[in-house]
């Protein structure tokens, strides 16, 4: 496994694997690495012949305040795991060298991220996206796995790639879940004791809501109800937003239409740490 911390020897790796005829699986991540990323890799694993992982603790898509210095750094475990799943070259850029000047361009997706995570943190997915196009631009053409996790990031993502020709296949991955149903997260680790037990309490509420789904509710603002009436039961969590949404354009919902896929989408906050989760529904 090749570590490369520049972009252009990352480049430089990916355009020669390509020129012999191999095909590119990329592995965006922050690092602090679990079993979710652990499934992406293993996603572009299978699919393609070199798994490029990236670990990068993109300094732009924090704000002010943000949990940029405490963010979880793990760089020796993760090049173990990445080494495991048989990953072939890591990118380990250092803030300058991925942002050697000030940054005086951004991309920016409109609509797609001007609710729930984009409304709450106005300049999170302009980082993101001009991260991703960084990436994507060092290398070349790829096939880039996300999950659904972070299910805004990842639509905004994907309408980024189609709409700049970007030459990269967005693959979705489906969230991984601790045997208690909470999603994995990097963020897991800030939980205390008593919070980690109660944040289970996210994705009862997100099953609840798929099964009234399944038992023939369709109205949405029955189902935000009943996913707030279930946090509003755990003191220790504080529910934030919960949208029922289309599940590729991101807008609003008020009815649900049978066989349309739609996402029931949540963040709250267990002390200072904000959890986000999803579930997708269709009506029958
Ligand atoms: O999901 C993440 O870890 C980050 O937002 C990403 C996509 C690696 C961009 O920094």
């Amino acid at each position: 496994m090749l570590v490369v911390p520049t972009r252009a020897e990352f480049r430089r790796v990916l355009e020669a694997e390509r020129r012999a005829g191999r095909s590119i699986g990329l592995v965006p991540t922050m690092g602090a690495l679990h079993a979710g990323h652990r499934s992406l890799l293993e996603a572009a694993r299978r699919d393609c012949d070199v798994v490029a992982l990236t670990i990068f603790v993109n300094p732009l898509q924090f704000a002010a305040g943000e949990d940029l210095s405490a963010y979880p750094r793990t760089l020796e475990r993760d090049l173990e795991l990445a080494a495991e799943v048989g990953t072939t070259v890591v990118f380990t850029p250092s803030d300058v060298e991925m942002y050697p000047m000030p940054t005086l361009t951004t991309v920016h997706v409109d609509g797609l991220t001007a609710t729930m995570e984009g409304a709450a943190r106005p300049t999170h997915f302009d980082g993101v996206t001009t991260v991703v196009t960084k990436l994507f631009n060092l290398a070349g053409a790829c096939r880039a796995y996300f999950g659904e996790k972070d299910y805004q990031q990842l639509a905004v993502v994907t309408r980024m790639a189609a709409d700049l020709d970007q030459p990269v296949t967005v693959v979705p991955c489906p969230i991984l879940r601790e045997a208690d149903g909470l999603a994995l997260s990097s963020r897991n680790v800030y939980l205390s004791a008593e919070d980690r037990a109660a944040a289970p309490v996210l994705h009862r509420a997100l099953r609840d809501a798929a099964d009234a789904v399944a038992g023939g509710e369709r109205d949405a603002r029955a189902l935000i109800g009943l996913v707030s009436t279930r946090l509003g039961a755990e003191p220790r969590a504080a529910l934030e937003y919960v949208a029922v949404v289309d599940a590729s354009s991101l807008e609003p919902l008020t009815e649900l239409l049978p066989g349309v896929a739609a996402r029931v989408i949540l963040t709250a906050r267990f002390g200072s740490t904000r959890l986000l989760d999803n579930i997708g529904v269709v009506a029958p």
